[in-house]
């Protein structure tokens, strides 16, 4: 019987180590074509965790925020990676304008406050970064996905 709705799964890291673990776990799930959308707090590990999962695919670019530049591309051994942080986009019409059509279907694509543009991505994985209670360096990282592309994956991930 096929399963519908939303499944997730909900991580507590330690620190920062902890969010690139994650990463590295995910990274060899990730085809061309995959979006990611990562929402949470400011400063909750958003753009750390796109540098750890840069890393993990075998890029050697640099990962920065694109707060201002609204997107970078990373070059990996396999599909480019698509970083768009859209903090700073009125709506997802704005995102529309950019023209990364092509990006979104050839490489992994990572967007920054992403339920911004929810409406113009298919099938994301969403990651919720939130702080978590025990020290500074806490996190709860919750992975959510209704599409069934990401059923597998966050079963593999649990
Ligand atoms: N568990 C953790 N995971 C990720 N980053 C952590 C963690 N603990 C501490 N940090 C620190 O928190 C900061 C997270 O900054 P980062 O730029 O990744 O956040 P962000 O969510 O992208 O913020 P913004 O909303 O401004 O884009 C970094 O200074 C990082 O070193
Ligand atoms: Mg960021």
């Amino acid at each position: 019987m096929e399963q519908t709705g939303t499944r997730s799964l909900t991580r507590a890291v330690a620190d920062e180590t902890g969010t690139a673990a994650l990463a590295r776990a995910l990274a060899p799930h990730l085809a061309p074509g995959d979006a990611l959308l990562l929402d949470g707090a400011l400063a909750a590990g958003k753009t750390a965790f796109v540098r750890a999962l840069a890393a993990a695919l075998g890029s050697r670019d640099s990962v920065t925020s694109p707060t201002y530049t609204i997107a970078n591309i990373y070059e990996t051994p396999g599909p480019e990676i698509l970083h768009v942080d859209a903090y700073r986009l009125k709506d997802a019409r704005e995102f529309y304008h950019l023209g990364l059509e092509d990006y979104l279907d050839r490489a992994i694509c990572v967007i920054e406050w992403g339920t911004r543009v929810e409406g113009m991505i298919d099938a994301p994985l969403r990651l919720h970064f939130a702080f978590g209670a025990e020290g500074e360096s806490a996190r709860e990282i919750t992975l959510s996905a209704e599409a069934p592309r990401w059923a597998p994956v966050l079963e593999a991930l649990r």
